[in-house]
């Protein structure tokens, strides 16, 4: 206790010695409260919005949440959700944020937030950001803004950057890093690679980029779209014999059929997984509390089955994952990505439900609390909208990471092993197809004292990495296993 409070105390008084200087964190930023929430917050936050473009016209909105550790020294790192369109509080209110959300009993009333004692602050400085405006947040006073892509989104955030340090430049001797999952797989190299120039030319200020982190992220249309049929062989979830057959009729191209034998095959692996939850097929599409129950009454059950899908979070995963990824045919392909509510109307997903995060965020004296403008403005909050247009425009990531890691950077390619949604067979492959040397051969890793995955280490600083039984938000899952691997990589220990 004494020691986080004297960490807290020297950390204010870097923030307030740096007014003599520059502007420092903005007056307005700082949150001091926020409903639902009763104890005092175990380190500092701020967040608000950085106006960008033509007429500060697009707003930019960011949460920020200051180490608990030594917040002057710690990295900085800035986590972004994929989508497209879908809000990175998604990963602070589900994920590796600094509360837990405990949903109201009684409708209509807000969450309850306790303390994660798995926060991601407990050893960085977390940015969330809400990219690209209209997403989550943040909003334009122009709606052709709407129309988007990666080449856009990557330059939106790289001033966002810039204009961010400029606001909190206390923390640009830290080191940094830029992290993301899913669609985010996109947006973190793409960002990487300006942020890397940037520095580069000489752009001021000078950000002190270190590396990067992707989580069960999309990279590449052939490796991704490959994945799925090695994926639910080896998890035992088809017949030897269909694969074999599949196989025989696609010769490993599954992405791209170019035949309708190998398209019929492909369609008896589809049918043979319908059902199961893409994003953990260890979870039950319906986890409500009445699953639970049928399951905790079963008595001659194992009590490992009595309890599968529980994790060390107090409180369930999400029933509604919908959101982060594409369903199983629809790879990420050049030109226009349909947003996920788009995609809705022609698909069921049937495991609904974010009510905590969307009661909460639109919520006016949380809006208040966080600097946010009101709906009138902003709009409503959705963890995934359809207001933007999003033109996928950057085509493979493999050049950009072959290009960041040659440059130095350091690279954390994790993956889920239980999401079928963006499976680690893509993001094992793409990583070793890029040929670099392997210098630490496929081994477990070790996390309170259990094997909690996998890992190959190659050459130039690129880590691959797996998560035993963790979903496709793996922090959400595996929370301890997540912040374990987390914080060793951002120190740069042997993971
Ligand atoms: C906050 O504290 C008050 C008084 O101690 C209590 O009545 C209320 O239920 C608490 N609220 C939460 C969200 O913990
Ligand atoms: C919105 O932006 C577009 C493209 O930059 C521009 O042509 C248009 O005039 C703008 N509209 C308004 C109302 O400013
Ligand atoms: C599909 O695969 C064929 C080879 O089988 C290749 O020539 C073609 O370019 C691929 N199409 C796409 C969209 O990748
Ligand atoms: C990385 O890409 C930049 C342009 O985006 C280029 O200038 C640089 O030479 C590339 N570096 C490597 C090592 O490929
Ligand atoms: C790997 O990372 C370490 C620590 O940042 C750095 O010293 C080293 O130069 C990097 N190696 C390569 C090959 O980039």
């Amino acid at each position: 206790m004494a020691k986080s409070g004297l960490v807290l105390y020297s950390a204010l008084a870097l923030l307030c010695s740096c007014f003599v200087f520059t502007q420092c964190a903005p007056e307005k930023a700082p949150v001091t409260q926020l409903p639902g929430f009763n104890g005092s917050f175990p380190s500092k936050h701020y967040s608000g919005y950085v106006t960008i473009g033509p007429h500060h016209r697009r707003h930019l909105f960011y949460y920020f949440v200051t180490s608990e550790r030594d917040p002057s020294k710690d990295p900085v790192v800035l986590w972004l959700n994929g989508g497209p369109g879908c809000s990175s509080f998604d990963g602070f209110v589900y994920e590796h944020g600094p509360f837990n959300f405990e949903a109201a009993k009684k409708q209509k009333s807000l969450p309850r937030l306790h303390l994660n004692p798995y926060s991601w602050s407990k050893v960085s400085n977390i940015i969330y950001l809400d990219s690209p405006a209209g997403v989550g947040l943040s909003y334009s006073k122009n709606s052709s803004d709407y129309q988007t892509g990666d080449i856009k989104t990557a330059l939106d955030s790289h001033t966002f950057l810039l204009k961010w340090f400029k606001l909190y430049p206390e923390f640009l001797p830290n080191p940094f890093f830029i992290a993301g999952e899913s669609y985010a797989g996109i947006y973190v190299p793409t960002l990487a690679v300006e942020v890397a120039n940037g520095i580069d030319a000489g752009v001021k200020p000078i950000l002190n980029l270190k590396g990067y982190i992707v989580g069960n992220g999309v990279a590449d249309e052939k490796f991704d779209g490959n994945a799925l049929v090695p994926f639910v062989h080896g998890m035992g979830l088809i017949s030897n014999d269909l694969f074999e057959e599949v196989n025989r009729e696609c010769k490993g191209n599954y992405y791209n059929s170019s035949s309708s034998t190998c398209d019929s095959k492909l369609t008896k692996v589809y049918q043979v997984i319908v059902g199961l939850n893409i994003y953990d097929i260890l979870e039950p599409c319906y986890h409500g509390p009445s699953t639970r129950k049928v399951a905790a009454s079963n008595d001659r059950l194992p009590v490992s089955f009595r309890q599968l899908g529980e994790t060390e979070r107090p409180l369930p995963v999400r029933k509604r994952m919908f959101g982060r990824a594409w369903p199983l045919r629809a790879p990420v392909r050049d030109g226009p990505v349909p947003t996920w509510p788009q995609l809705l109307n022609s698909v069921s997903v049937p495991c609904t439900n974010d009510e905590v995060a969307t009661a909460w965020l639109n919520d006016k004296a949380v809006r208040k609390a966080i600097h946010a403008e009101e709906q009138s403005v902003a709009g409503a909050w959705e963890l995934c909208t359809d207001r933007i247009s999003y033109n996928h425009d950057a085509g493979s990531m493999i050049k950009y990471h072959r290009n960041l890691t040659s440059r130095g950077y350091r690279a954390l390619i994790f993956s889920g092993d239980h999401d079928m949604c963006v499976p680690y067979t893509g993001s094992e492959a793409w990583t070793r197809s890029l040929g670099y040397k392997i210098v630490d051969e496929w081994r477990s890793w070790i996390s309170n004292e259990q094997v909690a995955g996998y890992i190959q280490g190659y050459e130039n600083n690129l880590t691959f990495l797996t998560i035993k039984g963790a979903g496709h938000t793996v922090p959400e899952y595996k929370p301890r296993e997540a912040l374990d691997f987390f914080s060793r990589f951002l120190r740069g220990k042997r993971i």
